[in-house]
């Protein structure tokens, strides 16, 4: 028997702001230099940015780009990297030089090439609330003062109009440089909010927070009234140290309340009665952690081939399957199902190490999670509608599957992964269902709400171990017209391990 799933596009959750489909670059490993700014390669352009990575990232629409990091940020001077004379420094977060030839003036390039908003993280790990400031300055103002001036000396006349910023990355964490207590946090980022809107009034500021009341309760009651935005992190195979990486049945053991951190969040919003005025920007998340030994911990690896050259597993593209697409998948449908306080989510990040974009010297490979992407800002809608069953609400009815987590022990999962959107301009409905089953398909029928035509969008790979690489291309997205029967519904059999949005026009 199929489970038979009942669209009500007439009931409305929540609009769905573009940003959650947003990404994270930061200056780390191949992600900047020898990665979208390349300027011996013939692929870039005038700029030196990678024209091929550019446009895979303009076919994702990229809504919103976040960058230079990341913990790189927490010892970043912006002012060492405008200019005509740019200052090498050694990185003392990633413990590597940048010759700072990618810089604010280079990155906001790169926006208006994506066609996407600049999101700037700011150090306030080294940093201060005047230089923060100051890079509100030299972004936004028109002429005025010296950084204004600076910009327009550097060849750029109109302001940069830099919208949304972050005071700081990770500040609560002992791995960052610069970390703070929750009282520091609380002032810091007081004193850097005021004086970034006294720079400027129509910034919009996050602030680097947790799921955890004492830190986050004391930056919303701090500087709550600052704030438009609050920001958290998650990763969930972490492998910093270790590059053991979660088998396909644990990579779905993590998809257990997988919006676990944004219900936190929501509730600490709820309860200081924020949650109308702030929104939550999960601005950093993939389901692995980036593997970097050594620099972490208390003890620094001693050479580089403690601490550099394994950063080179981040690349190995085998690593990258259906279990990286099956969970992106249902992470982005969380953040559709909690729409109404999630206005921006970051993929960290989106060109190599863990990216959807892996980039070498003569092309780009897209890796699983590069096709979700396609396929959800290209055929999922802006409005959050409701989907439930015949027999009841998704939660009753959904079947169940036992999958071993990294430790052994044995969760219970949802086979299935289901949320409906519909589109305010089309009145087009989109149903993404995606199935977790290692090996076992699923039937389903959908009413089709009374429209007339219905596609099949799937993303799968041969087995759930598929991958793409150079020259090797198993995972893509296929469709197929499906065929509406006379009771008005579709009927699927959806397949192991995929991905599939079912529109309806
Ligand atoms: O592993 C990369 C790091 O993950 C980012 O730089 C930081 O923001 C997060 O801890």
């Amino acid at each position: 028997m199929p489970i038979n799933l009942c669209i009500n596009p007439d009931r409305e959750k929540s609009v769905i702001n573009p940003m959650i489909y947003g990404h994270f670059i930061e200056h780390f490993h191949r992600q900047i230099y020898d990665g979208i700014y390349d300027p011996a390669n013939p692929l870039s352009d005038e700029d030196g940015l990678r024209t091929d990575i550019i446009d895979a990232m303009k076919k994702i629409r990229v809504p919103i780009l976040r960058w230079p990091g990341g913990c790189f940020v927490s010892a970043y001077h912006w002012k060492k990297a405008v200019g005509p004379n740019r200052t090498p420094v050694f990185d003392k977060a990633w413990r590597i030089e940048d010759p700072n030839t990618f810089g604010t003036d280079e990155y906001i390039k790169l926006c208006r090439k994506i066609g996407c908003e600049p999101y700037i993280c700011t150090n306030a790990g080294t940093g201060s609330a005047e230089e923060m400031s100051d890079w509100v300055e030299y972004c936004n103002l028109t002429d005025e003062g010296e950084y204004a001036k600076k910009r327009i000396s550097n060849g750029y006349t109109k302001p940069h109009n830099v919208k949304y910023w972050s005071i700081g990355n990770e500040n609560y964490g002992h791995w960052e440089i610069g970390a703070k207590s929750s009282e520091e946090w609380g002032r810091l980022v007081l004193e850097s909010a005021k004086m970034m809107k006294h720079v400027d009034p129509y910034v919009q500021l996050s602030a680097a927070a947790i799921a955890d009341v004492d830190w986050t309760f004391n930056l919303l009651k701090t500087c709550g009234h600052f704030l438009d935005w609050i920001s958290v992190h998650q990763y969930w195979d972490m492998v910093p140290e270790i590059n053991e990486l979660a088998d396909y049945d644990a990579c779905m053991a993590y998809t257990y309340e997988i919006d676990r951190t944004v219900s936190e969040v929501r509730g600490m919003l709820t309860a200081l009665k924020l949650e109308k005025k702030i929104k939550i920007a999960f601005d950093e998340w993939n389901l692995r952690s980036w593997h970097h030994p050594n620099v972490h911990t208390i003890t620094q690896g001693a050479n580089k081939e403690d601490y550099l050259t394994p950063r080179d597993k981040n690349d190995d593209n085998s690593s990258y399957t259906m279990a990286d697409a099956v969970f992106a998948a249902c992470f982005l449908n969380a953040m559709i199902r909690n729409s109404d306080i999630v206005g921006m989510a970051n993929f960290a990040p989106v060109l190599n190490t863990r990216g959807c974009i892996y980039s070498y010297d003569k092309g780009i490979v897209l890796r699983s999670t590069y096709h979700v992407f396609d396929l959800y800002v290209n055929h999922m809608g802006d409005t959050y509608i409701d989907v439930c069953t015949d027999k009841g609400e998704l939660s009753a009815v959904l079947p169940v599957t036992e999958v071993k987590d990294k430790k052994g022990m044995t969760r219970s999962v949802t086979s299935l992964d289901i949320c409906a959107t519909g589109s305010s301009e089309s009145g087009e409905i989109s149903l993404s269902v995606v199935n977790k089953d290692a090996d076992t398909s699923h039937d389903i029928s959908v009413n089709t709400c009374g429209l007339k035509k219905a596609i099949l969008y799937s993303i799968n790979g041969k087995d759930k171990d598929s991958y793409n690489d150079i020259n090797q291309n198993e995972i893509d997205i296929s469709s197929e017209k499906l065929q509406i029967s006379d009771d008005g519904k579709v009927y699927i059999s959806v397949k192991p391990h995929s991905v599939n949005v079912i529109k309806l026009i």
